[in-house]
């Protein structure tokens, strides 16, 4: 194997941005893919056993106030029936999954104003308060440092936001100009200083999307740290700008997945429901490159059409909390387990 690729499984880093792009591009050639597999299930299992930890998805609100371009809620899109659950709606869902044995909730939505910090503080209280042995991610975008703070306070324990591109002119390709790179990640940075088990990601294709931005991802996630990481392929909405281009590979997704889990030995890292909405085997073939979590959606059945952020995605069969029993076959079939349990972070050796 080559040197880099060596040192890079051996340090669990690499010295720079081109070394990074180096070991991108040597992905292609026959081999590495197959050991950086090899290297990750190991430290999967060294730090997760054979455990593939649940997390309830709970789509709460499908309003957003941004217009990221390849996003199916983006606020531009008119096609999209537009829901917010109520508060009771939200703890039903939260009730359901506890009964079917989930112990983290996320509670993810769009950019919807009408949650405001009293709101959301509220409501997390609230499902802590209910469940004081669930573990709750937020996943509700970009917020103040006091915003996040509170919602901190409240007892959300974990929060999504992935950063999308770590490269500037990538960033705004993708993101209309009220958005920035700088900003998400800042978000980033006070969301890990605050306590939360913060989680940062990309998704695999994206349009206009080079090895070079690549490889900055990935040297800003070592520089993060993030406790989670959410990567799933690209896949088109057919009614965004980018309707037309071609979805994210599989095949490079799923290296990318091996190449986290060296990057961050213990990161919690899910295979995605875009993943398995590209390939029937696609969540099976992420378990197998390292990832350690699964993400089933407990949103209320009449709404799972609507939270639409691409064409196709799944929300029924095992991608449905009500299919758990379907998907622990398919997980055993693999020589791993669904775990119940919270599911935090394992300490780092
Ligand atoms: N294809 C794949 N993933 C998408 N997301 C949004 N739109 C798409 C798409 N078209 C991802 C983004 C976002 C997460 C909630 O869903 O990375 O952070």
């Amino acid at each position: 194997m080559a040197d880099l690729v060596e040192r890079f499984v051996r340090d669990h880093r690499l010295a720079n941005q081109e070394e990074y792009g180096e070991l991108l591009e040597s992905l292609e050639k026959p081999g590495t893919g197959e050991y950086l597999q090899a290297e990750a299930v190991k430290l999967r299992k060294k730090y997760y056993g054979d455990k593939v930890y649940v997390r309830g998805l709970i789509e709460f609100t499908n309003i957003c106030k941004n217009g990221c371009y390849y996003c199916g809620i983006n606020r531009e899109n008119h096609q999209v029936e537009r829901y917010r659950l109520t508060a009771e709606e939200i703890l039903e869902c939260c009730k359901n999954g506890w009964r079917l044995g989930f112990r983290t909730f996320v509670l993810q939505g769009g950019e919807d104003p009408w949650f405001t910090d009293e709101r959301l503080t509220k409501l997390v209280r609230l499902i802590k308060k209910a469940y004081p042995d669930c573990a709750l991610t937020l996943s509700v975008g970009e917020r103040s440092l006091d915003s996040y703070r509170r919602l901190r306070r409240a007892g959300a324990d974990r929060y999504l936001l992935r950063h999308e591109t770590a490269e500037e002119a990538h960033y705004r390709y993708l993101h209309p100009a009220s958005m920035s790179l700088g900003k998400r990640k800042q978000c980033l940075f006070t969301l890990k200083a605050l306590g939360f088990q913060t989680g940062a990601g990309f998704m695999v294709g994206s349009p206009g999307q080079t090895y070079e931005q690549l490889a900055q991802d990935l040297l800003f996630l070592k520089e993060l740290s993030p406790e989670m990481v959410g990567l799933g392929p690209f896949i088109p909405h057919q009614a965004t700008r980018f309707a037309h281009e071609p979805a994210g590979s599989v095949e490079l997704t799923v290296k990318l997945l091996s190449v986290v889990r060296v990057l961050l030995p213990n990161v919690l890292l899910p295979a995605t429901t875009a993943l398995g909405t590209l390939a029937l085997d696609g969540r099976e073939r992420g378990l197998a490159a390292g990832a350690n979590v699964v993400m089933p959606n407990l949103s209320p059945r009449r709404n799972r059409k609507q939270y639409t952020l691409y064409d196709n995605k799944l929300y029924e069969g095992e991608e449905a909390a009500e299919g758990l029993e379907a998907l622990s076959r398919r997980v055993e079939a693999l020589g791993y387990h669904l775990s119940m349990e919270r599911g935090d972070i394992t300490e780092l050796e």
